[in-house]
């Protein structure tokens, strides 16, 4: 049978107390959308629409044309907002509806409701609460028999303590929903046109409607506030998480390892507590220590990054960076240095084997191979108004608190004497030296203290 999905996304999301869309607050950096879209995407449709409207240009923007969307605007409630899809229209097939701000729904459970609504005309998803607080309940006739969902604002006493509820996800028979869409009222509380209003429409025609109940609410949960955000947030990581455990990751402590859904991790590799993964890409036995923070970075085998901030950067194997060091702006580091606490680097190739152990900038700088860099040592790049690169080749030695004013080339195997400051290049071999001459005046100190 034909399938599509319709995402809602229009609505503005007030208890978020937002400048930005609901839908695109975000859980472990993405978007919740982006988790909606992603789960839709793994199932097996022709289309997948989302309807936006409020801050529609943020979302269209974010998604440019991985998306089809149709606009709704004003926002007159869930049933409204399908009346604005351009894709319903008479056709054979079953049509999912599901809200973008349910995003923790696994692409699993979409395609078992698709299934199931095979041989029906309407099937929801619902799930058991102890308190239903602000969804919609089913509604159940003697027979147990679904006959419809009530809005928690419009339900009377006894409705209210149905504990069966609405997640919002409903598969329909596309070309009845077609037909009887325009019979929508909006006599209800909030004065919008209900999506959840049509199960009374289709029992009153008599088509099937059934209910699949969901065991584990987790994964239905609808995200109105930034509390329900937080909530969201934990279920997402804890799936990521279990997911790269059991690929062979240690986690020392899942509940305070962020991994967001892009990163992919090899066996082996250990992650201590706070750390952060963002697009992350981390080969066998990387070794990440408590803090690190990672994103769009990939680390090869055998790197230990300690409390250190990793981004838009490549660390070769058996490389050991931090602890606290800052790599940024497509660095790319060789395989077996040394990078210390309190480096940062910018932009820099940095050579195999080589090292700068201590509280050093290197901005735009190319490093060959086998180059140690002392404490202090600072590329002068930026002259006011352009970037300068600064070249030092294999094998030189930086002496500690150097500083190298860029364009400057310091050649293979040269030296760098400590405390200069170079603003020429130095020739291969050579030494460069550019400080003043030392003098000292004998009795002058104890008599500065005697003063
Ligand atoms: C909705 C359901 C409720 C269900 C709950 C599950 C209705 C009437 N109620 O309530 O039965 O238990 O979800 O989480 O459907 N939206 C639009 N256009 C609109 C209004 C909303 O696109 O005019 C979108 C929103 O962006 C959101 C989704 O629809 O993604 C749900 O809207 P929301 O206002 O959050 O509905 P709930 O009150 O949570
Ligand atoms: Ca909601």
């Amino acid at each position: 049978m034909n399938r599509k999905a319709i995402i809602l996304a229009a609505g503005q999301g007030k208890r978020m107390k937002s400048q930005h869309s609901k839908v695109m607050q975000t859980i472990l950096n993405e978007p919740m959308l982006e988790h909606v879209i992603r789960e839709c995407e793994k199932v097996n449709t022709s289309m997948i629409e989302v309807i936006v409207g409020h801050q529609k240009e943020e979302i269209i923007d974010y998604f440019k044309d991985r998306i089809h969307t149709a606009v709704q605007e004003p926002q007159l409630g869930t049933g409204h907002a399908l009346m604005c899809s351009n894709q319903l229209k008479d056709e054979e097939g079953l049509v999912l509806i599901t809200y973008g701000d349910v995003p923790c729904v696994r692409s699993e459970t979409f395609e078992r409701v698709f299934t199931l609504a095979e041989s029906v005309d309407a099937l929801i998803v619902s799930a058991k609460l102890d308190d239903a607080g602000s969804y919609g309940r089913i509604v159940r006739n003697d027979h147990n028999h679904v006959i419809g969902i009530v809005e928690a604002k419009d339900a009377s006493e006894s409705q209210r303590l149905i504990q069966e509820i609405n997640t919002g996800i409903i598969c329909f028979n596309q070309k009845k929903l077609f037909k009887h869409l325009k019979e929508l009222q909006n006599n209800n509380a909030q004065k919008e046109y209900y999506l959840t209003d049509m199960i009374e429409i289709f029992v009153s025609h008599g088509y099937r409607v059934d209910a699949l109940i969901i065991e584990d609410m987790n994964e239905v949960m609808g995200v109105n506030d930034r509390v329900q955000l937080a909530q969201a947030t934990k279920v997402i990581q804890k799936r990521i998480n279990e997911h790269w455990m059991n690929e062979g990751v240690t986690l020392i402590d899942p509940e305070n390892t962020w991994i967001d859904a892009k990163s992919k991790l090899a066996s082996d590799c250990v992650i201590e507590p706070s750390v952060t993964l963002i697009n992350a890409t981390l080969h066998d036995h990387v070794k990440v220590l408590g803090n690190a923070f990672i994103k769009n970075s990939t680390i090869h085998a055998h790197v230990v990054i300690d409390r250190s901030h990793v981004i838009d950067s490549t660390v070769g194997a058996h490389t050991q960076v931090g602890p606290h060091a800052h790599l940024r702006n497509h660095c790319e580091i060789g395989e077996h240095c040394r990078i210390g606490n309190y480096v940062e680097m910018k932009n820099t190739r940095f050579g195999d084997h080589s090292k700068s152990a201590h509280l050093t900038y290197l901005g735009d700088a190319v490093v060959g191979k086998h180059v140690n860099i002392g404490c202090g040592v600072v590329t002068v790049n930026y002259d006011g108004k352009h970037k300068h690169i600064t070249t030092i080749k294999d094998g030189a030695f930086i002496g500690s608190n150097a500083n190298l004013v860029a364009p400057i080339t310091i050649g293979e195997n040269a030296l760098v004497a400590a405390g200069s400051t170079l603003t020429k290049d130095v020739e291969d071999q050579a030494m460069g030296i550019a400080r003043a001459h030392q003098v000292n005046k004998p009795d002058k100190g104890q008599s500065y203290k005697n003063k």
